[in-house]
């Protein structure tokens, strides 16, 4: 028996977690966060931290500097523009997805001046706008250019190197922010090849944690903007925090255990090699928009090359009710699958195929998603699965 489900019935078996985060947290990380917490102002502890930041290094591809916080990636936004940026900094983001949308309510609650560039969230941001825009300001106004790169909520990835491509064109010196929360550890990220100032990451999705943790990973460019930034901070200031983390310590009192889990994970990671994550998360990836296509359902992305390899995003006919066949798929197969957001809600459903994830996980997943949509009454060709399978065994 499990006592790991969501709908409450007893149930043998695991429940299947198949939000796109948090994620399956593999037995190896819970092992690692279940030992006695140490004191973090010890040795042991600095060493701790510093080999994290270590491993980390290679899941941005920095060699820059990398702050740790307790707290969600929520507070990892806040962190990047309240240490960079003044009240009445014009900033350009993009309506690309509800993330983006938080990002932007956020950050004008700390009186930023947004320009948020309407965009239509099945196609995510347009690098080509991007440079337009930045053409357009010739007196250098904006002072950060924030963009999701991998939009959770509409399953499309932004390139962020063509995004530092058209500010380059541009010759703008706008601050480069980038959400990675839910590409991070699972598609690749290259901070310093990209030219990205700030970028926030949390635990939660591609690094198999619990939630709890979340990332800054900056450039030199970002800590001097920082120097003249007039947003309060306190708990997130990188003044605090970066010398502090620089020698294993923190300012305050860290989340131990989730450390120890994320030793693991990054151990883990390691392991397998940062080339095959990327190419497990693409084939998976592949394998679920093979099985929503046989369904004769939509990928919400309309852009093929910009679907997203850590979550597909499913949108149902207008008559069909999202919400009613995840509750089907929950009661009848214990499997949590992600609701759609803001005004997605009811429309779309999404697939979270990330992190501790292998062939015959999706295959369960997608085996409970084609009976329930059975279940719940809602059109569709069978053959899903088996479209899905026939591609993962090539
Ligand atoms: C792209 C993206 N940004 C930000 C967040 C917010 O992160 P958190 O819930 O850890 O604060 C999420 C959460 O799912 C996300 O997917």
């Amino acid at each position: 028996m499990n006592d790991n489900n969501e709908s409450g019935a007893a149930r043998s078996g695991r429940h299947f977690l198949q939000v796109p985060g948090p994620t399956n947290v593999p037995d190896r990380i819970l092992g690692a966060m279940a030992q006695p917490t140490i004191d973090h102002r010890g040795t042991a502890f600095a060493a701790l931290t510093l080999e994290i930041i270590s491993g980390l290094r290679r899941v941005f591809n920095t060699s820059g500097p990398i702050m740790i916080y307790p707290g969600s990636a929520t507070g990892g936004w806040e962190a990047g523009f309240t240490n960079t940026l003044s009240p009445g900094d014009k900033i350009l983001m993009f309506d690309s997805g509800f993330f983006a949308l938080n990002w932007k309510i956020a950050a004008v609650r700390f009186g930023l001046e947004v320009d948020f560039v309407s965009c239509d969230w099945r196609h995510g941001v347009d690098p080509d706008t991007v440079e337009e825009k930045l053409k357009a300001d010739a007196s250098h106004e904006f002072k950060s250019v924030m963009v999701v790169h991998n939009e959770t909520s509409s399953g499309i990835t932004n390139s962020i190197a063509a995004i530092r491509e058209a500010m380059n064109h541009a010759g703008h010196p706008a601050l480069l922010m980038v959400d990675a929360v839910s590409s991070a550890g699972s598609i690749e990220y290259r901070q310093d090849d990209w030219g990205v100032d700030v970028t926030i990451a949390g635990s939660q999705k591609g690094l198999m944690l619990p939630p709890g943790l979340s990332f800054n990973v900056v450039s030199e460019k970002a800590i001097a903007a920082g120097a003249s930034s007039q947003l309060p901070s306190s708990y997130w200031n990188w003044k605090d925090v970066l010398p502090s983390n620089e020698t294993g310590q923190f300012p305050y009192t860290p989340a131990t255990n989730l450390l120890f889990g994320l030793r693991e994970a990054l151990s883990m990671l390691e392991a397998e090699g940062w080339s095959n994550i990327y190419v497990r998360h693409a084939r998976l990836a592949e394998a679920t928009r093979r099985a929503v296509a046989a369904w004769g359902l939509e990928n919400y992305c309309a852009i093929p090359a910009k679907s997203s390899n850590t979550v597909t995003t499913v949108l149902l006919p207008e008559s069909d009710s999202a919400d009613k066949l995840r509750a089907v798929i929950l009661r009848r197969y214990d499997m949590s699958l992600g609701a759609g957001l803001g005004p997605l809600a009811d429309k779309v459903f999404r697939i979270g195929h990330l992190g501790s994830f292998n062939e015959l996980m999706l295959a369960g997943t997608l085996s409970g998603i084609e009976m329930g949509l059975a279940a719940a009454g809602i059109s569709h060709s069978t053959g899903g699965v088996t479209a899905a399978l026939d591609y993962l065994k090539t």
